[in-house]
């Protein structure tokens, strides 16, 4: 059996989804796990460092260099030494006889509610009294139902969707947002990415879950249709530049969920609340994150 690679990454724990999606769009990467013990008991401040491991099943191209070549393009973007950590990176090559399991043990029923649990796919799982699940696969695409940002959003969805809503789930990852909208009785669930790798695990994650939803590659600006819900769980910067564009395709009664904004970047994001004349309905925190759910 093949042996495996290991890369040890020293990160800025804020940037776990970005250093996350460049492993699995530019390395053999069949997995990551962020080392959250390493820095659960720190104060999670942006030079708080975590360590985020990311299985390889081969290293044909150097993946130190195109880390090295992705952080420039990221600081050429505007981040600072401070915001995007160090990236130290060490790679290991393990003997294995079962790599595959190795990632996987780390991962367990999540449970983001009382009502709804994220299940691993090659776990079986009987549901607690009447509880939501959701089957999914977390090697393939951001969305694993681990992230506090992921659950911010799925607890705006069980808090403010009502059944026959119609959703759209801007930045849709693994599609995680869009399934639970239409588990939770939503009409219909509209889900999109700028990244074209994740569209079609999110369609087969939607299929594993056995439930209709519609993905593609497409962004909140070039959507003409109007949404009684729309969630985006996006980095702080984003959300800043897309605010009006997901204003534009919210009903007028319609609900905004905004999630993916650390405690420290919040003014940021109220700027552009503010710039689009949204009013905030909810805050909801957990640990360093906020999110906000917003009405016209
Ligand atoms: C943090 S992940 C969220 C995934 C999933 N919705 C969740 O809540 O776990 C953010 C996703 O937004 C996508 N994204 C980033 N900028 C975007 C944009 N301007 N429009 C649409 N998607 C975007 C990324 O490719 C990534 O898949």
């Amino acid at each position: 059996m093949n042996n495996y690679y290991e890369l040890k990454i020293s990160i800025n724990p804020e940037m776990e989804e970005i250093i996350s999606d460049i492993c699995f769009s530019n390395l053999s990467c069949e997995g990551v796990v962020l080392a959250e013990e390493t820095y659960k008991d720190l104060v999670m401040t942006a030079t708080t460092e975590g360590t985020l491991r990311v299985f390889l099943t081969d290293i044909e191209e150097n993946p130190i260099e195109i880390l090295k070549t992705e952080r420039e393009l990221l600081k050429s973007r505007g981040f600072s030494d401070e915001e995007l950590g160090s990236w130290d990176v060490t790679l290991d090559e393990k003997e294995n006889q079962d790599w595959s399991k190795k990632w996987k043990e780390k991962w367990t029923v999540t449970h983001v509610t009382d009502k709804i649990a994220v299940v691993p796919s090659w776990l079986s799982y009987t549901p607690q009294n009447g509880e939501i699940t959701i089957t999914l696969d977390p090697g393939c695409a951001f969305g694993t139902g681990t992230h506090q940002t992921t659950q911010l959003c799925m607890k705006a969805l069980e808090k403010y969707l009502k059944s026959g809503d119609t959703i759209a789930d801007i930045g849709t990852g693994s599609g995680i947002l869009a399934i639970l909208a239409k588990k939770l009785g939503a009409a219909s669930a509209y889900g999109c990415d700028i990244d074209e790798t994740v569209i079609d695990v999110a369609r087969e994650n939607a299929g594993v879950n056995g439930v209709d939803c519609t993905f593609e590659l497409n962004t909140a600006d070039k959507i003409t249709e109007k949404y009684d819900f729309v969630c985006a769980n996006i980095l702080h910067n984003v959300l800043f530049e897309i605010m009006g564009d997901l204003k534009n395709i919210m009903k007028d009664k319609g609900i905004l969920s905004l999630s993916g904004i650390l405690n420290e970047k919040k003014d940021v994001v109220l700027e552009a609340i503010k710039r689009e004349d949204l009013k905030i309905i909810d805050t909801l925190n957990q640990d360093q994150w906020i999110s906000f759910v917003v009405t016209k």
